[in-house]
């Protein structure tokens, strides 16, 4: 039986000083982050095999577990703020998003309501219009913070869906009659489209792909040639999602035609801007934002370019209160905890707990300003275009797309250059090209495995590619030219 004096919380004296302890810690591995293992190299299953299989039936000191997070943990993990990852964006931590999450823990507030708690409320809608503002967004869009670009479009796709049948709402997609909606993507948008159309009920089929011009941005042509043969095939286009900063090359939709389309069809136009919105804070990039005020909804994380740790993702709506008439409910246990006349962020989706955001981005922004992050975002765009001039002068790698942001698509061709075809058939059908996909898997795989770097592949017009992120405030250029020597040694050796 426990004693009751030592029931309750840690003692302050010993809380202090373990915070103490943990402080060091964390100054430490990040101060030496650059020397562990990009990736782990067990096998899977090892670390649930290096841990007690049964749950602890006495509580153990901290330091115990302390230790095991550097024993196991740890090493059994792929350290994304390693400056050698290179792998899908190349998102990153910072001191202060760290400072700032751990301000966050201890306050353990929930957002739900204002009442539940004013503070977190007013400082999401603050740091979210000050994201509106870089990104050059008119003040009729009104955000939110959710988790992740995925549920932000999937509650974008809601509100289209009851602007376009009424009571989806309240009867459900048959009970109110609703026609079979289509949507629309280019073939190298996010699969988060198809998650929505799945989450509801809309059919993952009812996702059109469009194809891509030769720089991987949709072509707006086919978009409404889809649209017209839909329309006569008895379906209702309903959306379309253009993207800025596609998943594999960062390419950029041409969101001025495609809202155009929009508009005369009276489409929901939402821009998944998840990574490369936020690349609107450079006023160098402005160009980026032409027919932005045109969209209904776009979404962006600065979870993947502006700094702020996972998660935190932005949904805006063209006057937000579409997304509030399609959530709002508020049941009778919370009704003493609504102040009608303030936000409460759960009437703007299906979560009703939601966490305190909005400090962790609120003390980065605070901490390196706008230039700051512009200066950054700078410096890893310019490191992208200086790997890509690495490749250009090696006749045993091309570029497999342009570079877009700090996104590089590139190819081995093999040891002794292109083989001879059409100088324009890059990714098109020259001679020995699985067998040029398989080399190209190999390397990424031999550099992983290795532990000293790591980068993602990804498939364009069926071919295999390797691809870097750059996105990490600790990769410097000495990192990215040991990375390049890796590539070059790991393919000579081939
Ligand atoms: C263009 C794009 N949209 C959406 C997503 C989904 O983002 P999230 O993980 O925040 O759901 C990604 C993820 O990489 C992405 O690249």
């Amino acid at each position: 039986m426990n004693d009751p004096q030592s029931l309750g919380d840690t003692s302050p004296e010993e809380f202090r000083r373990q915070l103490h302890e943990l402080a060091d810690w964390i100054a430490d591995f990040r101060q030496h982050i650059g020397s562990l293992r990009v990736a782990p190299n067990d096998k899977p299953g090892a670390i649930v095999a290096a841990l007690p299989a049964e749950p602890p039936e006495e509580g153990e000191p901290f330091e115990k577990i302390l230790r095991d997070v550097d024993r196991v943990i740890v090493p059994g993990m792929v350290h994304w703020s390693h400056p050698m990852f290179l792998g899908y964006f190349g998102w990153t931590t910072t001191a202060p998003a760290i400072l700032g999450e751990m301000i966050t823990a201890p306050l353990n507030v929930n957002a739900m309501t204002w009442r539940t708690c004013p503070a977190a409320t007013e400082l999401e809608t603050l740091v979210v219009d000050w994201i509106r503002q870089w990104m050059d967004l008119p003040p009729e869009f009104g955000g939110v913070v959710y988790d992740t670009a995925s549920v932000g479009v999937m509650h974008a796709l809601a509100v289209a869906r009851e602007e376009a049948a009424p009571s989806v709402r309240k009867h459900g997609l048959v009970g109110a009659g609703a026609p079979v909606f289509r949507i629309y993507a280019s073939e190298q948008a996010h699969s988060s489209a198809e998650k929505a159309a799945i989450a509801l009920g809309l059919g993952e089929e009812n996702v059109r792909r469009v194809p891509t011009d030769g720089e991987f941005r949709m072509d707006a042509s086919a978009l409404r040639e889809m649209m017209v043969s839909d329309v006569r095939d008895n379906f209702k286009p309903l959306a379309v999602i253009a993207t800025v900063g596609t998943t594999s090359t960062a390419s950029v939709d041409p969101v001025p035609e495609i809202a155009k389309i929009c508009r005369a069809n009276k489409m929901w136009l939402h821009i998944d801007g998840a990574y490369g919105a936020g690349f609107a804070i450079l006023p160098e990039n402005k160009s980026l934002t032409v027919g932005w005020s045109e969209a209904d909804s776009i979404v962006v994380n600065p979870h993947k370019s502006l700094f702020v740790p996972l998660d935190f993702s932005v949904l805006y709506v063209r006057d937000l209160e579409r997304l509030r008439r399609v959530f709002t409910l508020v049941p009778e246990y919370l009704r003493g905890d609504v102040v009608e006349a303030q936000k409460n962020y759960m009437d703007y989706g299906i979560q009703l707990g939601r966490r305190f955001r909005a400090l962790k981005a609120w003390v980065i922004f605070r901490s390196f300003g706008r230039e700051g992050m512009a200066a950054r975002l700078r410096e890893h765009i310019r490191l992208a275009n200086l790997f890509a001039n690495w490749i250009k002068d090696d006749a045993r790698f091309e570029l497999a797309a342009p570079v877009s942001l700090g996104v590089v698509c590139f190819r081995f061709v093999g040891r002794d250059g292109l083989p001879s075809g059409p100088s324009d058939a890059a990714l098109t059908d020259r001679p020995n090209e699985s067998k040029i996909d398989q080399l190209n898997s190999e390397i990424v795989e031999k550099i992983n495995t290795s532990g000293r770097a790591y980068l993602t592949q990804t498939k364009l017009r069926g071919r295999t590619v390797m691809r870097i992120g750059l996105g990490n405030v600790l990769t410097t250029e000495d990192h990215l030219r040991e990375a390049w020597e890796m590539i070059r040694e790991t393919a000579g050796a081939l």
